[in-house]
């Protein structure tokens, strides 16, 4: 039997360098699959224009959208729809992007990108797709309340794939007479549904749904669970040659970072000060830039990163993110009163407010605003 293989979106990862490795990944095994159409979703353009382009030319990947345009030319920057011939009926797949869905790219603070309104899009597209085609799908990357509206503003779909739900909608439903069906998220679900296409009309007459959890209930693929084996071994062997310029080799293995919630037990006063310096902010710094998993990053806004049993991914260790007391004291479990715990953390500074980072630094004006 013919099947038409459908994705609703947001493919792509987050916002970071670990995320943007692991959808190479994702991007070549979903090529593998041979889907008849991929629906762009806001998060595709995670990392830029040109990166959804390489993706889709090196995975054959059959992304479709018709209102995501370049500002200046105006044009789309994806093929306006897609037509899908199985069983001599033309499937004619349409993918549209809600607005409200903001594309904020890695790469640039603009994405020099705009969405146009979907109902008017729709409009102005609906009669050429039903002249083309016998059958038409919408990809709606829209959330259920605006996919409702826009069928209910056009007419002329027969069936709506949605991407960008939360939930998972274990049947299909009814507006007006389009059937709706939803991709639930991250791959955790695989969605089939049996359609009866009547081949005089192209209408949809009739569908069963059938929603699998591919949970341990599902055995593996062995091809693939070995490819996705293969590819976790890469990813540590990446994030490792990330860390080698930065490698763990100060301090002993005998001292511990304490965290400067225990600091605080008896240092009501200089913690204080402390909440409101930006120290305490700086890992939220990095990761509003997408790098929090960067060691050239984590480096100068964590608490000992090069030094045994600092800062690391995995917990306890990751509550040692931002620039906390011992960032700048040194190991709690060094804690003295002979005056070296202030010599040090005079010393300090500068191995983090260097010239490359801080070229404004004087000890003098920069200890008055966090003095405690
Ligand atoms: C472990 C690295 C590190 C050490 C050590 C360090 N800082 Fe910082 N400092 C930072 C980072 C990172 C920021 C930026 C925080 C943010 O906003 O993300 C910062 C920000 C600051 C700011 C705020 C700048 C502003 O205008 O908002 C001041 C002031 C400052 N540091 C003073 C000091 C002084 C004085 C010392 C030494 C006693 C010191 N720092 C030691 C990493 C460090
Ligand atoms: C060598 C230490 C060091 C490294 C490495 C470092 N930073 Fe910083 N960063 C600082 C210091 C110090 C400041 C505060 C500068 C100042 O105010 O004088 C700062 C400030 C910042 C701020 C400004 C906070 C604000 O909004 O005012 C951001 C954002 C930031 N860093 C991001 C990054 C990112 C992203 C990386 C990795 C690419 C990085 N930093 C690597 C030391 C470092
Ligand atoms: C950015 C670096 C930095 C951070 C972060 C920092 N300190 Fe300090 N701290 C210093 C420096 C430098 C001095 C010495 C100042 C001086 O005497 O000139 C100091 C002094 C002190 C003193 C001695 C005060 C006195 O005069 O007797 C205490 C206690 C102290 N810090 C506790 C803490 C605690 C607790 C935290 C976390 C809540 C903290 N510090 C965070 C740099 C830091
Ligand atoms: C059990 C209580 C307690 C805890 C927990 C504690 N301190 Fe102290 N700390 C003291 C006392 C008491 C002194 C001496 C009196 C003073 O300077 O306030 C002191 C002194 C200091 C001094 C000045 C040292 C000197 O040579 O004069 C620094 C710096 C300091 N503490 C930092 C820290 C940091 C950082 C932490 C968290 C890792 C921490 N303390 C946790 C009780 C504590």
């Amino acid at each position: 039997m013919p099947v038409l293989m459908l994705d609703g979106g947001d493919l792509f990862g987050r916002r970071n360098k670990n995320d943007q490795h692991q959808t190479h990944f994702l991007c070549e095994v979903t090529g593998d699959f041979g889907y008849d159409g991929i629906g762009l979703g806001e998060a595709d353009l995670n990392y830029g224009l040109d990166f959804l382009r390489e993706m889709i030319e090196k995975y054959d990947l059959p992304f479709t959208n018709a209102n995501v345009v370049d500002r200046n030319t105006g044009e789309l920057i994806l093929p306006e729809y897609l037509i899908v011939e199985k069983n001599g009926i033309k499937f004619g797949l349409v993918s549209i992007l809600a607005p409200r869905h903001k594309i904020i790219t890695m790469t640039e603070t603009d994405s020099g990108l705009d969405i146009k309104d979907p109902v008017a899009t729709m409009r102005e597209l609906m009669p050429r797709l039903r002249e083309e085609c016998d059958t038409v799908v919408l990809i709606g990357h829209l959330g259920e309340g605006q996919t409702d509206t826009l069928v209910r503003e056009v007419k002329g779909f027969d069936l709506v794939l949605m991407g960008h739900v939360h939930r998972t909608l274990k049947k299909g439903r009814l507006v007006d007479d389009t059937i709706i069906l939803a991709a639930p998220h991250e791959g955790r679900f695989a969605g089939r549904s049996d359609i009866f296409v009547n081949d005089e009309n192209g209408r949809v007459e009739a569908f069963e749904v059938e929603v699998t959890s591919l949970d341990e209930a599902l055995d593996d693929e062995p091809e693939m669970a070995k490819r996705v084996e293969e590819y976790k071994a890469s990813f540590e062997e990446f994030k490792l040659a990330k860390r080698a310029d930065f490698p763990r080799d100060l301090g002993s293995e005998k001292e511990t970072y304490l965290g400067a919630r225990s600091c605080k037990t008896c240092h009501e006063d200089t913690w204080a000060a402390y909440a409101e310096s930006s120290h305490n902010t700086a890992f939220t710094s990095i990761r509003a830039k997408g790098m929090s998993n960067e060691p050239e990053c984590i480096l100068c806004h964590t608490t000992g990163y090069r030094y045994l049993n600092g800062f690391a991914e995995k917990s306890p260790f990751n509550k040692l993110s931002n620039v906390q007391c011992e960032a700048c004291h040194g190991y709690g479990t060094e804690h003295d009163r002979d005056g070296k715990w202030i010599a040090q953390a005079k010393d300090s500074c500068v191995t983090c407010h260097d010239q490359e980072n801080s070229p404004e630094f004087d000890y003098a004006t920069y200890w008055e605003k966090i003095k405690h």
